[in-house]
């Protein structure tokens, strides 16, 4: 899951695309790569979840998902991780997690063309990025630039996801498209979205989960 841009949706979607895959059988991990503000936590309502090390780190689960996020490792640091340090805690993450046999690992990666992404489309074999927008020109902007990226790196785009529509338009479907990518479908804003946050039975229940459900199965499609 990732964005050029900040504050689009990644984490509620990265979280609540899990749960939606998990729900349909799938084994799941869900990854918080988010080192200066990781949220998925918040949005599972897991806080307090301590892996188990045992020759390396077994996530713990959460909601059927195994879990794993930096905020284990760095509860309540203000300082942020940087350059080499961001390099170091992705990589060590990266080598003692053992997530065993998993159908699915959805990252929710910080916002920006970072060191993070940077670093994790270095190291992992067999990624593939769902990009997340809104309707809004300036996040379009900042996504067409990473959209570029990837494409000048050879990175596999599963999608773009259109967050927080308010009203129909095909504008972003279009410019997706011009660029020779797969749009996935949109999602609604939901004003009751921010309520259900921490409360997973409610956040399943939102409209915002229900339109995700179809962009989930669009992506699933592109991926089989
Ligand atoms: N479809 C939606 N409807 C209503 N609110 C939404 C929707 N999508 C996201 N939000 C809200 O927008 C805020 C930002 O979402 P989120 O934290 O997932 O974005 P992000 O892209 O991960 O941000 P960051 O770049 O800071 O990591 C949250 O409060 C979330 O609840
Ligand atoms: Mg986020």
């Amino acid at each position: 899951m990732s964005s050029g841009k900040g504050g689009v949706g990644k984490s509620v979607i990265a979280a609540t695309l899990a749960l939606i895959l998990r729900r349909r059988g799938h084994r799941v991990g869900l990854l918080d790569l988010d080192l200066t503000s990781p949220a998925t936590h918040l949005i599972l309502g897991v806080e307090g979840l301590q892996p188990e090390e045992e020759r390396g780190i077994i996530p713990p689960l959460a909601h059927g998902l195994s879990y794993m996020s930096i905020v284990f490792y760095a509860v309540d640091e203000p300082a942020p991780l940087r350059g080499a340090d961001v390099s170091n805690a992705i990589i060590e993450l990266m080598a003692i997690t053992r997530w065993g046999e998993l159908d699915y690992l959805v990252i929710d990666m910080p916002p920006g063309i970072s060191d993070a992404t940077l670093d994790m489309i270095r190291l992992t074999k067999g990624l593939s990025f769902l990009v997340v927008t809104t309707p809004s020109r300036v996040a379009f902007e900042t996504v067409r630039k990473l959209l570029a990226l990837l494409r000048d790196l050879e990175v596999p785009v599963i999608g773009v996801v259109e967050n927080m529509v308010m009203k129909p338009s095909s504008r972003i479907r279009a410019q997706v498209e011009i660029l020779g990518d797969t749009y996935l479908g949109s999602v609604t804003f939901d004003p009751r979205l921010e309520e259900a946050l921490g409360d997973v039975e409610r956040l399943m229940g939102t409209r915002f989960a229900k339109t995700l459900t179809q962009v989930a199965s669009e992506a699933e499609r592109r991926i089989m």
